[in-house]
């Protein structure tokens, strides 16, 4: 190279001084678009933490009506409740999900009572309530889950949770149809502005296994790999789950997920070209444990990990973030 040599561009300039750096951002995180996931247990009893995920427990529901208050004066809109249904409580066919004293709908009343203006999202499956820990029930001869009648079970399951207060329900469990079949049992019921969030583009992944801890549909199964694959995306398949959520959009859905989140940024960023819909993704258990194992060991910065991981999944096109750092990350970015 000759000694005179100059580049003639110097994108550097813009990245001076850190005053440079702030009026150059172009996305920035707000505790707005974040959504918490909640884990909900019967009884009084103090939080129990779950071991694989640092940081997060299963609350009793004064502690969680507590947490959503903190979490609303945070500035987080959403919360997304998951509750843990203890085995004796667990049927082949999940018939406590349908429950019409069940304890997630006095969940949902008392949060929509405790604090009125957070947006509270439900899940729509059958894990939670079935022995097998599948989300749905099994075909006659126990080989698979039966998409039809798993869906005449959820239509049912949403009616309820609508009928507490939920203001999104959110299918989480890849049946075909289930929007549409969901959409019309809520019009029928009187539930018009009940929205849904549907986990559209859901992939089989080995990164839910802190989650099926968590809520104790492993411990009902006995293992923490389930095998989801006939109803679960294949994650070799970036067009099937474009085909998935466009039908969740036909059958009108009000926003649409990808899930997990940060292994899956390629297909938000694809989603984002192919509808309108209010985007969202979810940073999944497994998301959250590898970043504090790694914390833990010293190899990576917890705090500036976590930052670059939900400010990737903005980048990409979500709109809204469901991340077990909601809590936190809405402190961080408050301090700043
Ligand atoms: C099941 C459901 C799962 C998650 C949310 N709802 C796991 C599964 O499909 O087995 C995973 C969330 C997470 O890993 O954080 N309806």
């Amino acid at each position: 190279m000759e000694s005179n040599w100059k580049p003639l561009n110097r994108p550097r300039r813009l990245r001076q001084t850190q005053a440079l750096r702030d009026l150059n951002r172009e996305v920035r995180l707000n505790p707005s678009d974040l959504i918490a996931p909640l884990f909900v247990t019967l009884g009084d009893n103090p939080p129990e933490p779950v071991a694989s995920m640092p940081g997060v427990f299963r609350l009793s529901l004064a502690d969680l009506l507590g947490e959503c208050r903190e979490l609303a004066g945070l500035g987080i809109c959403g919360v997304a409740l998951f509750p843990v249904i203890p085995l004796g409580l667990k049927t082949p066919n999940g018939s406590e999900a349908l429950n019409p004293k069940g304890f997630i709908l006095q969940v949902i009343r008392a949060v929509k009572d405790a604090v009125p203006e957070l947006v509270v999202f439900t899940d729509i499956a059958l894990d939670p309530y079935t022995t097998h820990g599948h989300d749905g029930v099994l075909n006659s001869q126990g080989t698979d889950v039966d998409n039809d009648s798993t869906v005449e079970i959820l239509r049912q399951q949403a009616v309820l949770h609508a009928s507490a207060g939920a203001d999104f329900v959110a299918p989480s469990d890849m049946m075909d149809g289930r929007v549409k079949a969901i959409r019309l049992a809520l019009d029928h019921a009187g539930f018009v502005n009940t929205g849904i969030l549907a986990y559209s583009a859901k992939f089989a992944s080995a990164y839910y296994g802190p989650f099926r801890e968590a809520v104790g549909s492993a411990q009902a199964a006995g293992t923490r790999k389930l095998d989801k694959r006939t109803y679960q995306l294949d994650p070799a398949n970036p067009r099937a789950a474009i085909v998935d959520a466009l039908l969740d959009e036909q059958e009108g859905a009000d926003a649409l997920m990808v899930k997990p989140a940060g292994p899956y940024l390629d297909i938000l960023a694809s989603l984002r070209r192919e509808t309108r819909l209010p985007l969202a993704a979810y940073q999944v258990s497994g998301e959250y444990a590898q970043i504090h194992a790694a914390a833990r060991a010293g190899w990576l910065d917890l705090e500036a990990t976590r930052n670059e991981s939900l400010l990737a999944i903005k980048r990409a096109g979500a709109d809204w973030i469901l991340t077990y750092f909601a809590h936190e990350m809405a402190l961080a970015l408050r301090q700043h």
